[in-house]
This record gives C-alpha cells, structure tokens and sequence, in this order.
C-alpha cells in the first residue's frame, strides 16, 4: 500500500474504548490497523467497522474521496502486546501491507487488582498488569518506530489513566494498575526524548463505560474515545512529552 492516506494501529481495538478510537480514526478517513490479541474478535471487528465505513450520504452527493482516491479501510492485525514474539510478527504483517505509520494508538490494557490493595497484591498481578500496560506500549513502540519515522507527522499516544496520575489519582485505589499507568507515562517521557521528531503523549479518556470501567461510569466510548483521536491526528505536532485529558496538558 504506497498511498497518501494516513496510516493508524489502534491496540487492543477489539472493543471498549480501542474500538472506537478505531471507528472515529476511519471516519477520519485513517486506513486502520484494528489490533487485537484474539483473531476471531478482531475479525468480527474490523468486519463491523468496514461495513459501516461505505460512502457517506454527502460523500454520494459531492464524490467526495479521501486523498489516495480509494475508501476507507479497517484491516485485522494479530498482536498480543504482552507476548514479544507477537508484537515482532504484528511489525513484520504491518510491513507488508504499509511502509508507513502516521499515528500508533497504545491503548490494549488490563485491570487485574479486584479488591487488592498496596499490601495484598501479588506478584503475579503486579508482573501480569506491568507487562501489558507498561512494558507491552514501550515494546509495541520499539517495534513500530521504523514505519512511524516514515511519516510527515509521526504520533504516538499511550493511554493511560487519571489513576496513575501522581498528582491527583494515586490514592490507593487499584496499586497494580495505578503504578502501571504512572510508569507509562514515564515510557512516555522517556519516548519523546528518544524521538524528538515525533509527537508522544499520554491521554486520560476520563471514566468510561467499557467492560474495564463498568456501566456507572460517567462518559461513554465516544466521549473517551475523542481526546485520543484529537491526539492522534488533530493536536499540534509541537506537543510531546505531556499528560493530556479533555485536550488540555494536565500536571503528572
Ligand atoms: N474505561 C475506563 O474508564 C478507562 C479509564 C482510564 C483509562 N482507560 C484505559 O483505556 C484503555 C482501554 O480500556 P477499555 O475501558 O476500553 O477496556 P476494555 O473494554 O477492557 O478493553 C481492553 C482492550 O485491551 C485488550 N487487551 C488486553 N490485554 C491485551 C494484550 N495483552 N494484547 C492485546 N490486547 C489486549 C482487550 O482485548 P481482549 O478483548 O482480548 O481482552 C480489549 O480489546 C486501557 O488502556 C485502559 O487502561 C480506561
């Protein structure tokens, strides 16, 4: 695929906030990379999306395309961000489909903790949690920093959580995933430095009805979704290195 539309790779885009993030890049006319560690979810969802992503009604009445002449697409990719190997063979399927990434979407993540707290969590909650949320975003980037340095506007953003917020959000409230988020935005942090020609942020979608926020949540997929979309393609190029809610930097 050697085309002008920009390119994205939304992790964990199966469901929840991911796939929706994935739904408004599309109608941004990105062509998306929907990652998902279970093919048969990520399928069906990617399915979903490319049959909602037919001309619109205005599109019919101006022949409006985007700028490659060619409609919107959604194309499955494997990749389990907690497995090395996954997200090494995720970077080679990329590669042979597009030699170019505009916007990675780090936004695959777990919530193990339940009831646990600072003193009853355990190493396998802990490791488990660190290795996706932390690790899996830093590797994920590692591996697909080549294609991103391949675009005019090369963004990263990593979803964390208020949760990990250390000014604000840390009080005590799920340690496990709490921590994995204040180390991410660390892994952000130390991104934009390694990158200066890219844009690496960190973004709090706000409490979100998904499966991990739970129905009483306060906004829904489409309101989270918005500041990582705005991140990903709308937000100055000039904005690295910072924690971003509701488009605006909020302190670490
Ligand atoms: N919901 C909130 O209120 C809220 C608030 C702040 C931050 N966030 C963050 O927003 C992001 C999305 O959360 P969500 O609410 O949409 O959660 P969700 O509905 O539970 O979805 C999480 C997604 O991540 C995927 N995932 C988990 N581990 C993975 C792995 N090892 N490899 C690949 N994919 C993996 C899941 O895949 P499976 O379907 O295969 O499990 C699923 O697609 C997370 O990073 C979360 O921490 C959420």
């Amino acid at each position: 695929m050697k085309t002008k539309q920009r390119v994205a790779l939304v992790t964990g885009a199966n469901k929840g906030i991911g796939f929706e993030v994935a739904r408004q890049l599309m109608r941004e006319r990105f062509h998306v990379f929907l990652g998902a560690r279970d093919e048969k979810a990520g399928r069906a969802a990617a399915e979903k999306l490319n049959k909602e992503s037919g001309p619109s009604a205005s599109d019919l009445v101006t022949g409006r395309k985007d700028q490659s002449g060619s409609d919107s697409l959604v194309t499955f990719l494997m990749i389990d961000i907690s497995k090395p190997g996954s997200i090494k063979r995720a970077a080679e399927e990329f590669g042979n489909q597009s030699d170019r990434l505009d916007a990675l979407v780090n936004n695959a993540g777990i919530a193990l903790d339940d009831d646990k707290d600072a003193l009853t969590t355990t190493p396998e909650i802990f490791e488990t949690t660190l290795r996706t949320n932390t690790l899996g975003a830093l590797l994920v980037s590692q591996a697909f920093v080549p294609f991103l340095k391949k675009s005019d506007a090369p963004r990263i953003v990593n979803v964390s959580s208020g949760g990990g917020q250390l000014a604000d959000g840390a009080d005590g409230w799920a340690p496990a995933y709490c921590i994995s988020k204040t180390a991410l935005n660390g892994v952000t942090v130390q991104l934009a430095a390694a990158l200066p020609n890219l844009a690496v942020n960190s973004v709090c979608p706000g409490w979100v009805r998904t499966d991990m926020g739970g129905s009483n949540a306060t906004r829904s997929v489409a309101e989270g979704a918005s500041g990582i979309v705005w991140l990903a393609c709308e937000a100055p190029q000039s904005l690295t290195g910072k924690f971003v809610k509701d488009r605006k930097v909020i302190p670490w």
